[in-house]
């Protein structure tokens, strides 16, 4: 073979070989984002596709609102030694008390500390990312948990207002009631009863009571806390019998459709209602805090992290460095009905509803979501969908408090 034949050869080798390699290049990304929820991701998706042509991504993904599905895949996966590049999780507990003490997730404070990111998210959402001396995900947006949504103009039509305390509230709904309108609180599945209680919960405790369930210095059998599954109870009274039946869209949509008059769902449902069906926030849709909760802002918030071993390291850190950037989060989250986590994004690009949580996000008291991973460990959440599971089918307030004790002292909450 002439010396010209063996460069021609190692030049093709190089070549290919270049090419084989970036071929095999991708990134997996997991999440709970599928259907309606999809398009805040999709416009992220797509962005990094634009900014890494090279880097196909393949969007896995297992619906069911709040992850309850997702949850199950991931641990599977996890198990069995297949982990996605990187995948959806809530920053807190959710994370810390599984993956992070499993020691199976990536320390993330060198990419925090050369993206700068130290400063530019709120020290106290850093501090719900950290433990065990690392920074264990990248927040993408900040939800709001303690949010009631109506149709103006069909609250126009009975004569009532958003109300402002439980109280107030079952009185709303006598006269709903009285005008016809059934059941005048749309509610749905497992999960978004539970997320109706911590609205309820927080109604009755107040922050700091609420603040003190998770932190170990208040008991869920503390009179107090007791009270708060008998305002359910009676809240409960006014919601649709076939809940259970409903993903949250559903629930959302009967008030829409007049068939309610109040739906409580975090702020995902500004997503559903203003990307998804086009309406404008302030006429097609209106909020309140939930009842007894104005001032308090119950927050969550969605993250991503970066699992040991993974197969396309350098890619899912493009990726966490495109949805912690300002960029980013300005994509995704007026599409999601989310505000940005970063302290710094644009809100000319939000719309009234979140230009208004964003408002609140800076002056309200800020509280964690149980619903949401942010202030319990996954095996308590878990478990507290048992403990609902006991109040429905009783309606036996004592019975729940000391159940939804029993678990807290079994899993040391708060310690
Ligand atoms: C929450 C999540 C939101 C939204 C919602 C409904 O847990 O943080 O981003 O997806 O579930 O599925």
């Amino acid at each position: 073979m002439t010396k010209r034949a063996i460069l021609c050869g190692l030049v093709l080798a190089v070549v290919f070989g270049a090419t084989a390699a970036r071929a095999q290049e991708k990134l997996e990304i997991f999440s709970w984002w599928a259907g309606d929820e999809g398009p805040a991701l999709k416009a992220l998706i797509d962005r990094y596709e634009v900014l890494y042509p090279n880097i196909p991504v393949i969007n896995s993904t297992v619906t069911g609102g709040s992850g309850v599905n997702a949850r199950a895949v991931l641990k599977t996966r996890m198990l069995g030694g297949d982990p996605p590049d990187s995948f959806q999780v809530h920053a807190g507990q959710e994370l810390i008390g599984t993956w992070v003490v499993a020691n199976r997730m990536e320390d993330l404070t060198p990419l925090f500390k050369s993206e700068g990111w130290t400063e530019k998210f709120p020290p106290g959402l850093i501090a719900l990312l950290s433990a065990r001396g690392g920074i264990w995900s990248v927040p993408v947006n900040i939800h709001r948990s303690n949010v009631m949504w109506y149709v103006p103009a069909n609250l126009k039509k009975w004569g009532v207002t958003p109300p402002k305390t439980w109280d107030e509230f079952l009185a709303t709904c006598k006269t709903l009631q009285g005008k016809g309108v059934q059941y005048p609180l749309a509610l749905g599945e497992n999960w978004t009863q539970v997320h109706l209680w911590e609205s309820v919960a927080l109604g009755v405790l107040g922050p700091d009571g609420w603040s003190a369930l998770w932190s170990g210095k208040m008991k869920f059998t503390d009179s107090s806390a007791v009270k708060a599954w008998d305002t359910f109870g009676s809240v409960l009274a006014c919601t649709n019998p076939d809940a259970s039946g409903l993903s949250w869209q559903q629930a959302v949509d009967r008030t829409l459709k007049g068939n309610a008059a109040f739906n409580i769902m975090g702020d995902w449902a500004a997503g559903y209602m203003s990307t998804t069906l086009k309406l404008k926030p302030g006429e097609g849709f209106g909020w309140a805090a939930s009842p007894g909760t104005s001032g308090t802002f119950m927050m969550l918030s969605d993250s991503f992290g970066l699992p040991k071993g993974v197969k396309h390291h350098d890619a899912a850190v493009k990726w966490l460095k495109l949805l912690g950037s300002r960029e980013g989060q300005d994509i995704f989250n007026p599409l999601k009905g989310s505000i940005a986590a970063r302290l710094d994004s644009d809100l000319t690009k939000y719309n009234a509803y979140l230009n208004s949580a964003a408002k609140d996000w800076k002056s309200n008291k800020v509280v964690g979501s149980l619903a949401h991973g942010a202030v319990a460990p996954e095996i308590f959440a878990s478990q507290f969908g048992t403990v609902m599971e006991i109040y429905l089918g009783g309606k036996n307030a004592l019975a729940a408090a000391n159940a939804a004790q029993a678990i807290a002292d079994q899993v040391g909450l708060g310690k």
